[in-house]
């Protein structure tokens, strides 16, 4: 009998979200400086039997029923492919995503997709070369559009795409990039950007809304709420002119959907963080590399959900930015 990870909020988490690099190849300027950040050394980082050691205790002991592979950038860890194939044949219930910047992804989404990954999301605010390459830092586009549609080839669809809106960046190409995505068959979802660069350069007027991101696509779609339920998905969707096409909005500051939360994080150094924003980290890799059985493991674990607090807290006037940027807690 599985053992939830509940916390004292009434949330249960059933889907555990795995960094498995605090590295990427790309530098988005609402992420990390053009230097990149001191990357966690090798030493520290889970190793691929730690990784999946840990994944099976979740799924075996824990009750999570799906995990998300995030970063830094999932597939510049070498060894992912095996991972997922591992944690496939172990657990084959258990449903496998990724959330990536697509670059390789041309290369690899086949190999994927036969070792288990059930779908993946990619991360794309932009489909013009200037605007990307001055984004990300680094001229790419070609390769994520590749990525994308290597994706959809294999089969790793639904396939979303994530897009941070910055203000005087690429505000004004909601409705193109929209365009882009309908031509192509993929989820479109627009996510407000969070207080969670390395910079904490995040400032609330500076952040593009919810509601500006919706007027902005009104303009040229009509959209209409989705009648199915949102669930613990943090996206509000909407029908594009009639649907069946949707389109998502991601408004984790203006309208926060922490009351149905159910994830729970493992960072690349083996430490469960029951939210991006929480202020502390439980240490499961020193517990691993000491020894403790799956047992201990999961108690500690169990133990770790106790402290998950009710929401990010943003809006509160002691709210501090997390030491760890988004790219270190994973996506
Ligand atoms: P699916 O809907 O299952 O495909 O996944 P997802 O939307 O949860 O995953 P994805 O990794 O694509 O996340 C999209 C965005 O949602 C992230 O970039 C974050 O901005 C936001 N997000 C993901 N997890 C959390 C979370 O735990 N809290 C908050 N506030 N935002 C999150
Ligand atoms: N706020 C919101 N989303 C962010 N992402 C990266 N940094 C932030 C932030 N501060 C997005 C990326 C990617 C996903 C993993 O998170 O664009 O889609
Ligand atoms: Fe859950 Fe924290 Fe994300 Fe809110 S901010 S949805 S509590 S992980």
């Amino acid at each position: 009998m599985a053992t939830p990870l509940a916390d004292d909020h009434g949330r249960v988490a059933t889907d555990l979200r795995v960094s498995l690099t605090d590295r990427c190849n790309l530098r988005c300027t609402y992420c990390m400086p053009a230097e990149g950040l001191d990357w966690l050394p090798t030493d520290d980082v889970l190793s691929d039997d730690e990784v999946v050691r840990l994944i099976g205790i979740a799924a075996e002991r824990l009750g999570v029923r799906e995990v998300r592979f995030t970063g830094g950038e999932p597939l510049v860890r070498r060894g992912l492919v095996g991972i997922v194939a591992r944690v496939k044949a172990a657990h084959p219930g258990l449903e496998q995503s990724m959330t990536t910047n697509g670059l390789g992804l041309a290369r690899t989404a086949q190999a994927l997709a036969e070792a288990g990954l059930d779908r993946v999301n990619v991360s794309l605010d932009t489909v013009r070369r200037e605007t990307f390459t001055a984004m990300t830092r680094r001229d790419r586009l070609d390769d994520v559009v590749a990525g994308l549609a290597a994706a959809a080839d294999a089969g790793l669809g639904p396939v979303k795409v994530n897009a941070v809106l910055m203000r005087g960046v690429n505000d004004d190409q909601a409705a193109e990039l929209l365009g882009w995505c309908l031509e192509r068959g993929y989820d479109l979802r627009f996510i407000e950007q969070m207080p969670l660069d390395a910079q904490h350069g995040w400032s609330r007027d500076g952040m593009v809304t919810a509601d500006e991101i919706h007027a902005a696509l009104a303009q040229h779609h009509e959209l209409t709420p989705a009648a199915e339920p949102r669930g613990s998905a943090p996206a509000e969707l909407f029908l594009v002119d009639g649907g069946p096409a949707t389109v998502g909005v991601i408004a984790s500051v203006t309208r926060p959907f922490c009351g149905d939360c159910d994830r729970v994080r493992l960072t690349a150094d083996g430490q469960v963080r029951t939210c991006l924003f929480a202020r502390r980290e439980s240490d499961l890799r020193a517990a691993l590399r000491d020894g403790a059985s799956d047992a201990e493991l999961a108690a500690l674990w169990v133990t770790a959900m106790r402290g998950k607090a009710a929401g990010h807290g943003i809006d509160d006037p002691t709210f501090l930015q997390p030491q760890r940027p988004m790219s270190a807690i994973g996506g």
